[in-house]
Formats: C-alpha cells, sequence, structure tokens
C-alpha cells in the first residue's frame, strides 16, 4: 500500500471538508479521484503531500504517517512523491532540461547519470526535441509533460496530479491521460484529481467525495 487514509477529518476553521474519510491506494495503481468543484480534491491531495494534517485520524504515505510527521521528515517524504498541477508550475528561467535536471540535482543524484535519466525520460514522454526551450515557448501539452517529466524523474513511488488536464484542451487531455495510465503501468502509482468525467477511464479504479465522504464509484460512458 502506497497510501492510506484511515478516518481522517478536515475542515478550514469551522468549514468541514472531509469527513471519516478511509480509502487506499495500491503500489503502481491508478486511482481518479473525482467530485465536484469544492467538494475536497485539492484538500484531499495536499493532505496526501503533507501540505495539510488531518483534524482526526491518520494518513499515511510511502511509509510516513501523518501522526508522527514532523516537519523534518517532509523532504524526505516528498522525494517519494511526484507532484503536477494544471497551471504546470515550471522554472520559466530554465530551459525544459534544466527543469528535469534541477530536481535530481537537488535530491543527489549521480552527477554522471543525471543527463542519462532527463533524457530518457524526455525521450518517454515525446518531448527531447524541445529540452532546449523554455516553458512559455511550448503549447499547453508541452508543458504538461514537462512538468509530468519532473515529477517522475526521481523515480517517485506516488505521482499525484490536481486537475492535470484542467488548462488542456480535449484531445491534448486524452494524451496527458494516457501517459499517467503509462506510468502506472510502468510501477508508480497515479492518484488524479479531476472535475472532468469526460478523461476518465471507466475501467480504472474511481473515488468519489461527496458530501465529506469518499466512495468507489462506476462509471457508465
Ligand atoms: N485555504 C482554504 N481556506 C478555507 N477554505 C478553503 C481553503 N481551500 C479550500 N477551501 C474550501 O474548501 C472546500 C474544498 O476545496 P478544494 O479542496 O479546493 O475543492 P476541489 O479541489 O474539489 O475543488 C471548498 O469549499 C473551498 O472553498
Ligand atoms: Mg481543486
Amino acid at each position: 500500500m502506497i497510501l492510506q487514509f484511515n478516518k481522517v477529518n478536515f475542515s478550514y476553521s469551522s468549514h468541514r471538508v472531509l469527513h471519516d474519510c478511509s480509502f487506499a491506494v495500491s503500489n503502481g495503481e491508478l486511482v481518479y479521484m473525482v467530485g465536484k468543484s469544492g467538494c475536497g480534491k485539492s484538500t484531499l491531495l495536499q493532505l496526501c503531500y503533507f501540505n495539510l494534517f488531518p483534524d482526526d485520524g491518520e494518513v499515511v504515505v510511502a511509509g510516513f504517517s501523518s501522526a508522527s510527521a514532523s516537519e523534518k521528515i517532509i523532504p524526505a517524504l516528498r522525494r517519494k512523491l511526484g507532484i503536477v498541477f494544471q497551471d504546470f508550475k515550471l522554472l520559466s528561467d530554465r530551459t525544459v532540461f534544466d527543469n528535469l535536471a534541477y530536481i535530481l540535482e537537488i535530491n543527489n543524484y549521480p552527477a554522471k547519470k543525471r543527463r542519462g535519466r532527463v533524457e530518457e525520460v524526455l525521450r518517454d514522454l515525446g518531448i527531447l526535441h524541445l529540452k532546449n526551450s523554455y516553458p512559455q515557448t511550448l503549447s499547453g501539452g508541452e508543458q504538461q509533460r514537462t512538468a509530468i517529466g519532473r515529477a517522475i524523474v526521481n523515480e517517485p513511488l506516488l505521482v499525484i496530479a490536481d486537475e492535470p488536464t484542467g488548462n488542456l484542451d480535449p484531445q491534448t487531455s486524452e494524451e496527458i491521460v494516457s501517459i499517467f495510465k503509462d506510468i502506472s503501468l510502468k510501477g508508480t502509482a497515479v492518484l488524479l484529481a479531476t472535475h472532468n468525467y469526460d478523461i476518465i477511464d471507466p475501467s480504472a479504479k474511481i473515488l468519489r467525495i461527496e458530501d465529506g465522504k469518499v466512495s468507489p464509484v462506476r462509471i457508465k460512458k
């Protein structure tokens, strides 16, 4: 199990967002987290990377528990995670190559292997030819591929994606979703939050947040 929520409660002051939430994500599993805007998807994801902590209950990620987490273990946890956002959050003053290489540098990845690792990831994502480009010169889809590359370059155990197709057209969204599927098929778990049911593969594991509760759903297409 790479991620586990055990009876998690979370409120922003008096506004209760999650109530008694329990679910789990296995290693290498692709899980969609769906629900209406404002239902608590981004909040739930922030609980996964210890940007927020539960009021009650426990979140266990890659063996780290929210109950025992001190500030000190957060960098160690983050090294096991890759995070992707709707707005990419790339470093605009660095090339595509350097956006990925930077992650390897701060994680003390062996210097001699960095170039090879970055190029391997960019090749897999179909953007090796863009390695010397700056983010603002790229299309949305290319920027999101770069952001995904940055999330996976350090070989995380879990990739967390918050509305990763929110800024993309339907065709590009489909391509991005299939990249996440490939990532999970290679053994990295993916938790993908979206309010857009169109991008969901109905055969995948789908969880929905509704009235503060997380439960499995089936989607017909
Ligand atoms: N920092 C915050 N402070 C207070 N309320 C917040 C904060 N962030 C989100 N909320 C509220 O919590 C609820 C869940 O938000 P969010 O997790 O962003 O939902 P989603 O990602 O599903 O759209 C919403 O009602 C939102 O307005
Ligand atoms: Mg959100």
